[in-house]
């Protein structure tokens, strides 16, 4: 590692720190279409200027930045996001776009001739924060995520994300899949802060990634209804937190039976005030486990819990098992022999691209506490250049010597 690489890592590291830093927690708040995500979309595009690569955008406003030309010959992308969730760390993200900026100055310093063309991609809305539903930007340009549904998604103010595109000056018309720029993509690599603490067992700074778990996130909406918190009677009261409650200890019980984990980290309750009944709650489940089925079984449980109340259950969104491309992580292995295999409970928009048919792989991070979604997220500087230093052998692999094996 040059002294140089650590200098590009620090110089972009110290310029993403302020930005959508939450001053009392800590916590980063990079929501899609803010004023923060586009201070951070300016930063990508002027690390792109800087380097002479191409920016491109595609129709979910994911960035591109490539060097050389992925319409002659699809290239190799790196790269991963720069959202946050509420309160998130600096890492979860931004330590894979960073990366892939520093292994790129890395690879033109050691003069490596490419043989495809290189793409770091900054995807939108991976968190799915403000609007719902995760790798929204990944999931737009590959079909998954119809363009009238992503579009008509509201925010906590119940603004739309068209009307959001429109107050960030983009044109909600031009919303949806993008076969022209996936094409353009040979095969992805993301490089990811691990999310958990499999390479501190390991003892390892970085991981290859072999498998995402099941996931996705339902709706829970219980009725109830309105009235006085002193007044009202036991026996006259439709409580719709007491539903809410209830089901939330269910499903802890359902994934502990079924070895799944479900988490409700966001509710909402109507009308909210302390000395009124709740006349609504909303409560919003993640689950995830190793075996769909079991994922499955657990999300039947809490929806017959649900029932039982009277809620209604809303899937808004599932991503299967994801198996990384086996032909791409021979040539990742070759590339970083001595890292070993970590599967995932945690989302990417690698899944994603993997789900639509693109060879994609995964390089971990270690995370010497396995905290993440959290300001307590962190990652050892030195980690952090072994995480380039094996991202640029891998970049080696597949860029000087071709994509032989791992294109489309
Ligand atoms: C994304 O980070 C997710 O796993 O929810
Ligand atoms: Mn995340
Ligand atoms: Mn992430």
């Amino acid at each position: 590692m040059t002294s140089e690489v650590g200098r590009s890592f620090d110089r972009q590291w110290a310029e993403l720190a302020e930005i959508g830093r939450h001053a009392q927690t800590g916590g980063y708040r990079r929501y899609a279409l803010t004023r923060e995500d586009h201070d951070l979309r300016e930063w990508f595009a002027g690390q792109a200027t800087d380097r002479g690569l191409d920016l491109t955008l595609d129709r979910m406003g994911n960035q591109w930045a490539w060097w050389g030309d992925p319409d002659t010959i699809p290239g190799l992308v790196t790269g991963s996001h720069l959202d946050s969730v509420p309160d998130g760390g600096a890492y979860d993200g931004p330590l894979g776009v960073v990366s892939a900026f520093a292994a790129l100055d890395r690879l033109r310093d050691s003069g490596v001739d490419p043989q495809r063309p290189l793409g770091i991609v900054n995807f939108a809305d991976e968190e799915g924060a403000r609007f719902g539903i995760a790798c929204a930007g990944s999931r737009v340009i590959t079909g998954a995520l119809a363009p009238e549904r992503a579009l008509g998604l509201t925010d906590g103010d119940g603004l739309s994300m068209a009307e959001a595109l429109r107050a960030a000056g983009r044109d909600p018309e031009l919303i949806g899949p993008d076969p022209e720029t996936l094409r353009r993509v040979g095969a992805f690599v993301e490089l990811h802060v691990e999310q958990g603490r499999g390479l501190i067992d390991l003892d390892h700074p970085v991981a290859l990634g072999t498998d995402i778990w099941p996931h996705g996130r339902w709706r829970l909406d219980f009725p109830g209804e309105a009235n006085h918190a002193g007044t009202t009677r036991w026996a006259d009261r439709q409580d719709a937190m007491i539903g809410l409650a209830s089901t939330i200890l269910a499903a802890r019980a359902a994934a502990t039976t079924h070895g799944c984990v479900a988490t409700i980290g966001k509710t909402l309750i109507t009308p909210g005030g302390v000395n009124a009944i709740p006349s609504a709650a909303t409560g919003w489940l993640d689950t995830r486990g190793a075996d769909e089925g079991a994922v499955r079984r657990t999300v039947a449980e809490v929806t017959a819990a649900a029932g039982d109340w009277g809620a209604t259950v809303t899937e808004e969104s599932w991503t299967a098992t994801t198996r990384f491309d086996l032909d791409l992580l021979t040539r990742l292995r070759r590339a970083l022999p001595a890292a070993p295999l970590l599967g995932t409970g945690a989302g990417h928009d690698a899944g994603i691209l993997a789900t639509a048919g693109i060879p994609t792989g995964m390089i971990f991070v270690r995370n010497p506490t396995g905290i993440s979604h959290s300001p307590a997220e962190h990652a050892e500087r030195d980690d952090c250049l072994a995480g380039v230093e094996a991202l640029t052998a891998v970049l080696t692999e597949l860029v000087g010597t071709g994509l032989a094996g791992a294109g489309p």
